[in-house]
C-alpha cells in the first residue's frame, strides 16, 4: 500500500445504491442500465450513438469488424501506446503497421503515418493517450486524400476536447476504457461512440453474438451473421452510471490538480531535468494520466514508490515488446521517440480528493529522487 496512490475509484454512496439496485432487480445481465449509460455517454461525447462492450479492447475490435477490417488489410497504429492497441488490429487478422509518436506530444507522428499508407491501409488506429486528443485535423487531411477508416484509441481520453468539441465524434468509431485506471470506471468495461447508424447496428449485432440489429433494436429471434458476447452486465454498467453523475465535477478536479502540478513543477530548479510533454494546439487534455518525462526515470520511480508514492511508467514501446516482432506485423523505422517515451515518461498520482499538501509531497519525492 501507497501513502498517496496513482489514482483511486470514485465509490460513493450513490455508486452503491445504484449496484444495490441492480442486485435487488434481479436483472443482472446487459439491460436497461447498460442502456443508461450508453445514452448518457452519448449524451456526454456529442455523439449520436454510444454502445457499450466488456473492455476497450472489445470495443476496437467491434469497431474495426463493423469496418470491414480483416484478413489482408493493414491497420496503422503508433509504437508508444497500450499494447491492446495493435493487439485489435491482429485480433480481426489485419496486419499491424507501426509507426513512431511525435516526441514532444508522445502520439502518432503524422509524418510517420503518411509515410507508412500503402494500398493495403484499410484503417488507422490514432491513440489519444493521457487525455491528451490526436491532431484531428491533420488526421482527417491524410483520411480525406487516402480513405482510410479512423478508430480512435481514447482509452484514457473520456471529458478530452479538441476544436471545441469532446473526443467521440470526429473519428469514424472511438473507444472509451472503463479500467480502474481511468476516473470513470467499472472494473472492466468500454465505451464505442459513432456517429453512424449503420457501424452502430453492425457493432450492437456482433456483440450480441450476431442478432439482428436495426434502428438500434435487437431482434433475439433471428442471428443473421458473425457474433460474440460483448455485453456488459447492469451491475457494472451502475458503477460507471454512479460516477458519471458527477462527471463535470470530477473532471473539473482533474484539471485543478493538472494546474497545481503545473503550477509547483514550474518552480523546480533548472538543472533538474523534469520535462513536460506538450498538448495537441488545438486540444484541451483531460489529464486522465499527468505525466512528465525525466532521463532517469526508473531509479526516480523505484525511490518514489519506496517513500510511499506510487509513481507508474506512462505506457510501452509496442515496437521493443516481443508480442510484435513476428512475421506478421510491421514495424517501421526504429521508433526511437516511442523507446525515449517508454524510458523517460513516468505518472504522478492524481486522484479524487487529493490535497495540495499530497501534491507538494509529490512534487518534493520527485526532486529529490531525480537529484539523488
Ligand atoms: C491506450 C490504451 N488502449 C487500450 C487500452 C486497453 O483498455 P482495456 O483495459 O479497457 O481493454 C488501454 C489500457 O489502459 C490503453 O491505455
Amino acid at each position: 500500500m501507497f501513502d498517496i496512490p496513482l489514482i483511486r475509484a470514485v465509490i460513493d454512496d450513490n455508486v452503491k445504491q445504484r449496484v444495490m439496485d441492480v442486485l435487488d432487480s434481479g436483472f443482472l445481465t446487459e439491460g436497461p442500465v447498460t442502456r443508461e449509460l450508453e445514452e448518457r455517454m452519448a449524451a456526454y461525447v456529442g455523439a449520436r450513438h454510444a454502445l457499450a462492450a466488456t473492455s476497450c479492447t472489445t470495443g476496437l475490435e467491434l469497431g474495426l469488424r463493423a469496418l470491414g477490417v480483416g484478413p489482408g488489410h493493414e491497420v496503422v497504429v503508433p509504437a508508444y501506446t497500450y499494447p491492446a492497441t495493435a493487439a485489435a488490429a491482429r485480433i480481426v487478422g489485419a496486419r499491424p503497421v507501426i509507426v513512431d509518436v511525435d516526441p514532444e506530444t508522445m502520439l502518432m507522428d503524422m509524418d510517420a503515418l503518411e509515410a507508412a499508407l500503402s494500398p493495403a491501409t484499410r484503417a488507422v488506429i490514432p491513440v489519444s493517450l493521457f487525455g491528451n486528443p490526436v491532431d484531428h485535423a491533420r488526421l482527417d487531411a491524410l483520411k480525406e486524400r487516402h480513405g482510410f477508416a479512423v478508430v480512435e484509441d481514447a482509452a484514457c481520453t473520456l471529458g478530452a476536447q479538441y476544436a471545441g468539441a469532446r473526443v467521440g465524434a470526429r473519428a469514424d468509431v472511438t473507444v472509451f476504457s472503463l479500467h480502474p485506471r481511468k476516473f470513470i470506471t467499472s472494473g472492466e468495461g468500454g465505451i464505442v461512440t459513432t456517429e453512424s447508424d449503420a457501424l452502430a447496428d453492425a457493432m450492437r449485432s456482433y456483440k450480441h453474438f450476431g442478432m439482428r440489429c436495426e434502428d438500434g433494436q435487437l431482434d433475439s429471434l433471428e442471428f443473421v451473421g458473425p457474433g460474440t458476447n460483448y455485453k456488459l452486465s447492469n451491475v457494472l454498467a451502475a458503477i460507471a452510471l454512479g460516477q458519471m453523475d458527477r462527471v463535470d465535477e470530477l473532471l473539473a478536479e482533474r484539471l485543478a490538480l493538472a494546474a497545481t502540478y503545473r503550477e509547483l513543477l514550474a518552480g523546480i530548479p533548472a538543472g533538474a531535468d523534469i520535462r513536460l510533454p506538450r498538448t495537441t494546439p488545438g486540444g484541451v487534455h483531460s489529464y486522465q494520466t499527468f505525466c512528465v518525462l525525466l532521463a532517469n526515470r526508473d531509479a526516480v520511480r523505484e525511490r518514489m514508490r519506496a517513500r510511499g508514492v506510487e509513481a507508474q511508467i506512462g505506457s510501452y514501446d509496442i515496437a521493443a515488446q516481443p508480442a510484435f516482432q513476428g512475421r506478421d506485423c510491421t514495424i517501421v523505422g526504429d521508433c526511437r521517440n516511442a523507446a525515449r517515451a517508454a524510458a523517460q515518461c513516468l505518472a504522478l498520482p492524481l486522484f479524487h480528493g487529493m490535497t495540495r499538501a499530497q501534491q507538494q509531497r509529490v512534487v518534493e519525492e520527485l526532486l529529490a529522487a531525480a537529484q539523488a
